[in-house]
Formats: C-alpha cells, structure tokens, sequence
C-alpha cells in the first residue's frame, strides 16, 4: 500500500468513525487545541473532557491564563496527574503573552522552544488549528506503525523513534493533515488498541504485518518501575490539617501536602525538633499510587495537637476541612483529606 493510500483510507475512517465532537474541536482555537493536547499527554479522552471544561470556562484565554496564580491553575489540575504539565503551561502562556503578543507562533521551531511542547504538540497544535501538515508520533501512532511495518522492537530506542518519525512524516497528507492526526490517534486508541486490536472493523487491515507476525509485538514489555516508600504526617489541630507546599521534590512540584519523610524514624526527629511535646502519635492508613516509572507506598501517620505551633511561612498552611481553600492537591492526598473529613479529631 502506498502512502496515498494509507492515509486516505485513515481520512475516510475518522470522517465516518472517529471522534469529531470533542469540546476543543468545536473553534480550531489554538489555545484550546494547546491546552487539550497538554491535558491529552498520557491522560484518556474521557478523563480530560470534565477538566478541560473546568479550565476553558475559568481561563478563557492566554491572557487570563498568563495573569493567573501558580496555585489556581493547579487547583483545576488537581487529580490529573503529571503536574508538570500544569507548571509549563503557565511558564509558556507567559511567554507567548511577553514574546508573541498573546498569539500563539505558527512556526514549529518557535513552538516546540516552549516549555512543554514537544514535536507532537507542535504538530498537533499546528494541524488542528491551521490544518497545516506536520505529522504527530504519540503512543497510539506508534503502535499503528509498529504492527503495521512490523518494525522490529529489539533496536535501540533512538533507532526506532527516528524510523517511527521518519516513517510518519512520508505518510501524513499535504492535505487534510488534521483528519489524518485525529484519525490515526483516533484508530491507535478504538481499534489497533493495546490489548486484543479489533483487527476485522480496522481500515488498513489488509496491508497490515500485526496478524503474521504477533509473536514478534513485544509492545508489552513495560519499563522497568520502580518502587519508592514515602512517610507523611498529618498534623491535626481540631479540623485543621497542617499542609506544606512541595518545593523541592520531583514527585508533585508546587502541590500541597503533609510535610513527607524518608521513614518513621525522621518523622519522630522532626517532631521532637519542632518542640510538639507529642509523640503519641499512630499510623493512620497506607495506601498505594502508581506512577507510569514508579510505583510508591504512602504511609500515613497522624498527631492531633492542642495548639498551632508550627511557624507559617507562605508555603505552610493550616487547610481548614470545613472550607477548604482551592489549593494544588495530588489524588492521594485529596484522598486522605475527605477521609480526615468524615473522622473525628
Ligand atoms: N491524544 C492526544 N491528542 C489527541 C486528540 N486530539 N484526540 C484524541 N486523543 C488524543
């Protein structure tokens, strides 16, 4: 099958079969097109639907965003995941602001120098918004290619990524290149999925190396991940919960949390250096998270005290369970405080 073909036999699936209601579709507006690709990066269509709605309709456009808190774009992102995200966007809507007079560059040098913005997200920012041809390589994409050509899996990564991107941009349309995008990410997650690819509703099926040669898709050989243990403790003034904004650490920059430690036995220290004159305090809960590198158990202690000692810099706060403020909080640690919530001091 020759690259004409494939892509418009991709073209004339999305128009029939692929999603093309999706609330960052409707405008073509690169704004939105930017934030529903960065909320789209390892996260399901179904999952970004709800938050992208949140943010749009609370930051409407670069400018609002670019004049926002930190701490207001994390509070909308709270529960997504990879907070990172969040962190750049904010870092590139001010520079678009200060740099681009608020419009976003059609250039994809320009683009892909943004915090955040990777090949992919250049190209799919500049296809869906301008229909201009750049192709996109997410994960959905490669594994279209992979099972496809069969690509051999056992070379170096680099290797593969340069055949993948090489392979891609032959294929992707000088015309229509957004259907052709929405139709290959649209295939990669409907049809050619990860597990148990619906091969006989697949519009490239015939030409397709998956079926001969599945022995060799070793699509499903994961990372290696790693395995972490985090302490935190939770200090309770009546329904008050001590929380600290994470500075420092790679694991949820920027988002509050129980002050965390490296085991009990630190946490015992800090309590004793704090001058609480508690150490009666009980393990609570311990719950497992997983990251796509890392897999961590949190352990959970709680001290309830009788005065608020610890000093309040701006990073500290005292996050009150009966109107709580609208701050970062990472899935696990929103967790814990509606159970914190429905439990007595
Ligand atoms: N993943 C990344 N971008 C996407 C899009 N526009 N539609 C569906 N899945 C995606």
């Amino acid at each position: 099958m020759n690259n004409w073909k494939f892509s418009q036999l991709i073209i004339n699936w999305q128009h029939q079969y692929g999603r093309n209601n999706l609330p960052w579709q409707t405008k073509k507006n690169p704004y939105h097109i930017w934030i529903s690709e960065i909320m789209l990066q390892q996260t399901q269509v179904k999952t970004v639907i709800p938050y992208f709605n949140k943010f749009i309709n609370k930051f409407n456009n670069i400018h609002i965003l670019s004049k926002a808190k930190l701490n207001d774009i994390l509070y909308l992102w709270s529960g997504l995941g990879y907070y990172r995200r969040a962190n750049n966007l904010y870092k590139t809507a001010k520079i678009i602001k200060n740099k681009y007079q608020g419009n976003f560059p059609k250039n994809i040098i320009q683009l892909m120098q943004l915090p955040g913005i990777g090949k992919t997200t250049a190209g799919a920012i500049l296809s869906f918004s301008y229909n201009f041809s750049f192709p996109i390589l997410d994960g959905n994409v490669k594994r279209i290619l992979i099972r496809f050509y069969n690509i051999i899996q056992n070379q170096k990564k680099s290797d593969i990524e340069k055949i993948l991107w090489k392979k891609i941009t032959q294929i992707t349309p000088i015309h229509h290149a957004n259907k052709f995008n929405q139709g290959m990410m649209d295939l990669g997650s409907l049809i050619c999925t990860y597990k148990e690819p619906k091969c006989n509703i697949c519009p490239i099926y015939q030409n397709c190396n998956y079926q001969l040669n599945k022995k060799n898709d070793n699509l499903s050989i994961k990372n290696n991940i790693k395995k972490k243990n985090m302490f935190f403790i939770i200090l309770r003034f009546k329904n008050l919960i001590f929380l600290k904004q994470r500075k420092n650490q790679n694991i949820w920059k920027n988002l509050f949390c129980f002050p965390e430690f490296q085991s009990e036995i630190d946490i015992n220290h800090w309590i004793f250096k704090k001058n609480i004159n508690n150490l009666n305090y009980r393990k609570i809960i311990c719950i497992h998270h997983q990251f796509s590198h890392l897999k961590i158990k949190m352990y959970f202690f709680q001290l309830n005290i009788k005065k608020k000692h610890i000093l309040n810099t701006k990073y500290n706060i005292w996050y009150d369970l009966d109107n709580p403020k609208k701050i970062g909080l990472s899935k696990p640690i929103k967790k814990i405080l509606l159970i914190l919530k429905n439990i007595e001091s």
